[in-house]
């Protein structure tokens, strides 16, 4: 008699998610996700970084990657993500995402802070995330490989031996089920919404982290965070964002005065590195200032260029075709996440991580801007391509659960993130780093926030002196 195959189970349906299932074919697939959010992808206002245009290369693609990265990257990792980014755009092309391009038919290239040509390829303007994510779902929809599963909170790994063999996953209604599967992969994005205020949607909390860190998978890099210098500062906690691609066609940063935010800061003035301005931001904001984005200068075809911007704002009653806008910092990318190589493998056999989740180092200690729709579409697909290949094991030995463990009640999360915004955004200092890593020790045997909580804080501890994202104000006091 045959048995029937076990399936890849994909926890998150992200880009990231997305393509490893799409390239894991015919290897049967479960791609779960947590409903009712959207993911981080969709609200990807950035385009793909890829050396497409002319006089370019993916050497200074790499190069640019690097110097971002304040060269903390896996060199031979940025070398081949910026080798594949021409063909990442061209599969993406073959799946139905319809790219921008300029009149004579050829791919319009736009620049972003950090790159040294236009080498930004865009879909549907501003709107290049939620593009990606359409296509690929009509594609996931077609696929009879892949069974997809909403409603499914993942809260624990099953081991058999030391391999990871299986999820249990929990509905809205509290059903526990589980899935015995040939092999595990997480896809389940950043961690922003641990901060007080992000550009990620309320699932991107770092479930996926904390529940692979449960079962000993090794961290890397866990300090680097990167903070977007201007999301619209409404009330709330995903605060829209302001795509820094609207300085880059002629919007300009003032404090409350109306003085020129960046000047005499950084040569590059507003387009000066993400965190240079995050920095700014933050510190205007700290000492009672206020802080805004004047995008009134942008001409024309904002319904075809910052189509989602337009419309967050709008639906906040601001106009930025004739108003300038309020702006702060958010939680945006985690460059950190669980240790992996460019296959995706983990410390665990068994377990595989994918996307944001992931540090396999091509981000290094600050991403580059575009890069991440790339790293997700390219590490998926190379990701699900390999395990279409190996073999499916009979998983044996004695199996136990790793559980993620409770929840904060949603009435505790305000106070971590509070606490996270404080001591562990933009601007760090030894002293209240310490103060709120107790905090969470002290809380660390009960929510499985609070763990991650202080696992984050002893890595930023840990690093006493500033590197790229992480930024120290003490600049090498003993933490
Ligand atoms: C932005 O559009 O400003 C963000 C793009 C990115 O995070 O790469």
């Amino acid at each position: 008699m045959t048995q029937a195959r076990l399936p890849i189970v994909v926890i998150g349906s992200g880009v990231a998610g997305m393509a490893t299932a799409l390239a894991a074919a015919p290897a049967p697939v479960r791609l779960l996700c947590r409903a009712s959010e959207g993911s981080a992808s969709a609200m990807a206002q950035g385009g793909i970084a890829a050396a497409v245009g002319e006089g370019d290369s993916p050497a200074a693609h790499a190069e640019d990657t690097l110097v971002a990265g304040a060269h903390h990257n896996d060199a031979a990792a940025v070398r081949w993500l910026c080798d594949v980014a021409p063909a990442t755009v061209a599969w993406l092309a073959e799946q139905g995402v319809v790219f921008d391009r300029a009149s004579g038919g050829h791919l319009q290239l736009g620049r972003e802070g950090g790159h040294g040509m236009h080498r930004i390829v865009h879909a549907g303007g501003d709107a290049t995330g939620a593009m990606l994510v359409q296509a690929l779902q009509a594609r996931v929809e077609q696929a009879s490989h892949v069974q997809w599963r909403g409603d499914a909170d993942v809260d624990a790994l099953l081991l058999r031996g030391d391999r990871v063999a299986g999820v249990r996953i929990r509905d809205a209604q509290r059903r526990h089920e589980e899935i015995e599967a040939a092999l595990v992969v997480v896809a389940t994005g950043g961690i922003g919404a641990l901060y007080a205020h992000t550009s990620n949607p309320p699932g991107a909390d770092g479930s996926g982290l904390a529940l692979a860190l449960a079962a000993g998978a090794e961290p890397r890099d866990l300090e680097f965070v990167q903070f977007h210098p201007t999301a619209l500062a409404v009330e709330g906690h995903s605060l829209p964002l302001l795509t820094e691609a609207l300085r880059g066609a002629g919007a300009h940063l003032y404090d409350g005065e109306g003085r020129p935010l960046m000047a005499d800061l950084h040569p590059l003035g507003d387009l000066a590195p993400r965190d240079v301005v995050a920095r700014r931001v933050w510190a205007v904001r700290q000492q009672g200032g206020s802080t805004w984005l004047d995008a009134t200068p942008i001409e024309g075809e904002w319904e075809r260029r910052f189509p989602t911007v337009l419309a967050a704002c709008l639906a906040h009653g601001l106009d930025p075709r004739r108003e300038r806008l309020p702006i702060s910092p958010v939680a945006h990318f985690h460059m950190g996440g669980v240790a992996t190589d460019l296959d995706g493998h983990t410390s665990i056999p068994g377990l595989y991580a994918a996307g944001e989740v992931a540090c396999n180092g091509v981000h290094g200690a600050n991403r580059l801007a575009s890069n991440s729709l790339l790293e997700a579409v390219a590490c998926g697909r190379r990701l699900g391509a390999a395990l279409a290949k190996v073999p499916v094991l009979q998983a044996g030995g004695t199996h136990r659960w790793i559980e993620r463990g409770a929840s904060l009640p949603a009435e505790g999360l305000p106070a971590l993130r509070e606490l996270l915004w404080r001591a562990a955004g933009p601007v760090r200092e030894a002293g209240e780093l310490r103060d709120a890593w107790q905090v969470c020790t002290a809380a660390a045997d009960g929510a499985w926030q609070m763990r991650l909580a202080q696992a984050l804080l002893r890595a930023m501890r840990l690093r006493s002196r500033s590197l790229g994202a992480h930024w120290r104000e003490d600049h090498g006091c003993p933490a």
